[in-house]
């Protein structure tokens, strides 16, 4: 009796191997780094009205610093993220963040 499945093994196994070295698991769960990847997209977009005293809607993304103060201000982050997944922030008229921005800063809040 030949059992063809017992040969594809070692070569389902050499598949999830290279699968796994292309798709490092640490790359994708790491938290982003809020300085080098979150802030300079808000910055671009949202200090024009969202910075200072009184920032539009008392919204101010752009005054943090790590993601463990963002998750401190979840709240105000919730918001945010609820602006950029409706497409409502920045409104109409201002300069937009390219589709894969929008994404981006959506996946790493
Ligand atoms: C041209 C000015 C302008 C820009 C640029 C802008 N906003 Fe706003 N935003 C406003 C104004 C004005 C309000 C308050 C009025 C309102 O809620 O519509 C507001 C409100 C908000 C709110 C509160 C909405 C709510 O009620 O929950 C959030 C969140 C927000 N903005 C996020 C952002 C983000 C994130 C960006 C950048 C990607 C951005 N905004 C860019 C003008 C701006």
């Amino acid at each position: 009796m030949r059992r063809p499945v017992t040969f594809l093994l070692p070569a389902v196994g050499l598949g999830i191997f290279l699968l796994s070295a292309l798709h490092p698991a640490d790359a994708t769960l790491q938290a982003p780094d809020f300085e080098k990847q979150v802030k300079p997209v808000l910055a671009t977009y949202c200090s024009a009205c969202h910075t200072g005293k009184t920032p539009s809607g008392g919204i101010n993304p752009i005054q943090y610093r790590t993601m463990a103060d963002v998750q401190k201000a979840s709240k105000e982050f919730e918001r945010v993220l609820a602006a950029l997944r409706t497409g409502t922030m920045p409104p109409a008229g201002a300069k937009q963040p390219t589709a894969n921005e929008r994404k981006k800063l959506i996946v790493d809040l």
